[in-house]
């Protein structure tokens, strides 16, 4: 009963460790990774809309948050293999099914990010708040059909 109930104690301590939700066990951890690193581009994307929303824009502070986007976009790509779709994932099926839409939304995240890191290294305001609403255009769209929440 003893034994029983440290075990029971051990399980609720690995849970809660990460917000209730399991933790990534398969090889090499991709989903954990994967997150991580979108993590990473939210963390460089989320301070220029401050910036915007807020009237703070500061050209070059935008500008070095622009290059760490440009530096962080490649991260989660090469986690998305095949049978990584397990929890903690909040990936959808289709990112497997319909890997041609996947690759093509991608593939406009990149287009986006291009034309903000252009606009970022002029220094302009008015057209890095243009291209700042066609990257975040971009997450929304890949998220509304490949991502649960
Ligand atoms: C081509 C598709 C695609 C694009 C573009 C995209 N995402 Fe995502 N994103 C995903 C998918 C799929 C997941 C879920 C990954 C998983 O849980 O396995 C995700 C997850 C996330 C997460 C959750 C990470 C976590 O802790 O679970 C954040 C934050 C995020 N994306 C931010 C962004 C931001 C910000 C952008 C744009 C600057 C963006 N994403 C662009 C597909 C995309």
């Amino acid at each position: 009963m003893r034994k029983l109930t440290s075990i029971l104690f051990v399980s609720v301590l690995a849970l809660s460790a990460c917000g209730g939700e399991p933790a990534d066990t398969g090889p090499g951890q991709p989903v954990a990774h994967r997150r991580a690193a979108f993590k990473e581009i939210l963390k460089a994307f989320e301070p220029m809309g401050v910036m915007l929303r807020t009237d703070e824009y500061d050209a070059k502070r935008f500008q070095a948050w622009s290059r760490q986007l440009m530096a962080v976009r490649d991260g989660p790509w090469g986690y998305f293999k095949a049978g990584t779709q397990y929890p903690p994932s909040h990936a959808t099926d289709a990112v497997w099914s319909d890997a041609a839409k996947f690759a093509a939304d991608k593939q406009a995240f990149f287009d986006a990010t291009d034309k903000l890191a252009a606009a970022a290294e002029k220094l302009d305001k008015a057209q890095a708040a243009t291209a700042y609403e066609a990257v975040h255009n971009a997450c929304q769209d890949c998220h509304k059909t490949f991502k649960t929440r």
